[in-house]
C-alpha cells in the first residue's frame, strides 16, 4: 500500500492507494469513526463492491443510498434525497458519509456530507481512474445546474481517500481512457518528465497493467495534493488544475452532458488550451503535436461535432472561471509549464474555437 498526505493543517488527510484495500477491514475500520455510516453508491458500483465494503464495516449501523448512474443525475434533488435519508435515519453529527463510486457519486455524497448538520465526516472510496487521480482529492463537492456544470457546491475535505486499484479491473475501457485525460493534464501542468513517462508507458496503462496504473495514481495525487495544499480555495495556483476545463466544460454543457464523458471533454479541452497557447505565440508546434499524438494513442476524441463555435463561446462564458466578465484560461508555455491568465487575445480564442468546433455532424 502507498500512502501520501494532503497537507491542510487540521484538515490534513491521507490518500491510500493499493490493491484490494476495500476488502481489508482494518483499513475501513481505521478511517470510519463512529457508529453510523451512510454508504452512497450507484446502481452499477453497488452490486460490485458494496457487499465487501459492508462486510469490512461490520459492527456499524450501515445505511445504503443507491443513486441512479450517470452525470445527468448529479443534481440537487438527488443530494436532497441523500439528506432525507440522513434525517430519516436520525444520523448524528458523528456519522460518516462514505462515497463508493466515481466522481459523480463522490461529488454528491461530499456535498451531502458538507450540508448535513453543517458538515459531517466524509470518506472517499473512488472506483474510477478519474476519481482516483482527481475528483476524490481536494474537497470540491457539488452538483450540476441546468445553467452550467458544477455551479452549486461547497468545499468539504474528506478525512481519508481510499483508492482500491483492484476496482479498476471492472471499469469500462472508455472510462479508463477518460481518466487518463486528467492524468495527461498533470504532466502538462507541471511535470514534463511525467508526460514523457506517459508517452513511454501508455500501452501498459491502456492494458490495465496494475503497476503502471498505481504509478500514475500516485504521481497524479502527489501533484494535486501539492497544489491543493498551497491553495485550498482556488485563490491562485489551484486554478492550474482547470487546464483544459474551460474548453472542456463548454463541450459538456453545449452537448447537454450526454454525448461526452467528462474526461473525454477534458482531453479535447487540453488540446484546445494547447492550440490556443500556440495561437498566442507561446507553446511550440512540436509540443502541441506531442499532446495530440498522446491523446490519439489514448483513444480520446479531439474534434467536437454538432456544436457551433459561437455556442461554445456562450457556454464558456457561464463557466465559473469567469471573473469580472473576462474568461480566465490556463495556457501553456511548454509541456510541464502552465499559467493562469485573463490577458489573452480574443481573436486567438475565436480562431481556436473555429478550428475545433464544427456545427456539422459527420455520420459514420
Ligand atoms: N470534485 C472534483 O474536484 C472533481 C474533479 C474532476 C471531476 N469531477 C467530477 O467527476 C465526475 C466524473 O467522474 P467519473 O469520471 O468517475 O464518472 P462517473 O462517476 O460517472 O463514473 C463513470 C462510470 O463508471 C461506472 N463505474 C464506476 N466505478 C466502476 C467500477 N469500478 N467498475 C465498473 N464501473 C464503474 C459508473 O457507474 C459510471 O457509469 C464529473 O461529474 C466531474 O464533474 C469532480
Ligand atoms: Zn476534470
Amino acid at each position: 500500500m502507498n500512502t501520501l498526505n494532503v497537507e491542510l493543517g487540521a484538515r490534513s488527510y491521507p490518500i491510500l492507494i493499493g490493491d484490494g484495500l476495500l476488502t481489508q477491514p482494518e483499513v475501513l475500520d481505521r478511517y470510519v469513526p463512529g457508529r453510523d455510516v451512510l454508504v452512497v453508491s450507484n446502481t452499477t458500483v453497488a452490486p460490485l463492491y458494496l457487499p465487501s465494503v459492508a462486510a469490512s464495516l461490520s459492527g456499524r449501523r450501515i445505511v445504503e443510498a443507491i443513486l441512479p448512474d450517470g452525470e445527468s443525475h448529479k443534481t440537487l434533488p438527488n443530494v436532497s434525497r441523500l439528506l432525507d435519508v440522513l434525517v430519516t435515519n436520525r444520523f448524528s453529527r458523528d456519522c460518516t458519509v462514505l462515497a463508493l463510486g466515481g466522481g459523480v457519486v463522490g461529488d454528491m455524497a461530499g456535498f451531502a456530507a458538507a450540508c448535513y448538520q453543517r458538515g459531517v465526516n466524509f470518506v472517499q472510496a473512488p472506483t474510477t481512474l478519474l476519481s482516483q487521480v482527481d475528483s476524490s482529492v481536494g474537497g470540491k463537492t457539488g452538483v450540476n445546474h441546468p445553467g452550467g456544470k458544477n455551479l452549486i457546491g461547497a468545499f468539504h475535505q474528506p478525512s481519508a481517500v481510499i483508492a482500491d486499484t483492484r476496482t479498476l479491473k471492472t471499469l469500462p475501457p472508455r472510462e479508463l481512457r477518460a481518466g487518463l485525460a486528467e492524468v495527461i493534464k498533470y504532466g502538462l501542468i507541471c511535470d514534463a518528465a511525467f508526460f514523457a513517462w506517459l508517452e513511454a508507458h501508455m500501452d501498459e496503462l491502456l492494458a490495465g497493467e496494475p503497476g503502471a496504473l498505481a504509478h500514475v495514481i500516485r504521481r497524479s495525487c502527489e501533484i494535486k495534493a501539492d497544489i491543493v495544499g498551497r491553495d485550498e480555495r482556488e485563490q491562485g495556483d489551484r486554478a492550474l488544475l482547470n487546464l483544459g476545463h474551460t474548453f472542456g466544460h463548454a463541450v459538456e454543457s453545449a452537448t447537454g452532458y450526454k454525448q461526452w464523458l467528462h474526461g473525454e471533454a477534458i482531453g479535447a479541452g487540453l488540446l484546445m488550451a494547447a492550440a490556443m497557447s500556440r495561437e498566442s505565440g507561446l507553446v511550440s508546434a512540436q509540443d502541441v503535436d506531442r499532446l495530440k499524438r498522446l491523446l490519439e494513442r489514448t483513444g480520446l476524441p479531439t474534434r467536437i461535432e454538432g456544436v457551433t463555435p459561437a455556442s461554445a463561446l456562450d457556454h464558456m462564458r457561464i463557466d465559473k472561471k469567469v471573473k469580472a466578465g473576462r474568461i480566465r484560461l490556463v495556457l501553456l508555455r511548454s509541456i510541464g509549464d502552465s499559467f493562469v491568465t485573463a490577458d489573452y487575445s480574443e481573436p486567438a480564442l475565436l480562431r481556436t474555437l473555429d478550428a475545433y468546433f464544427d456545427a456539422a455532424v459527420v455520420n459514420g
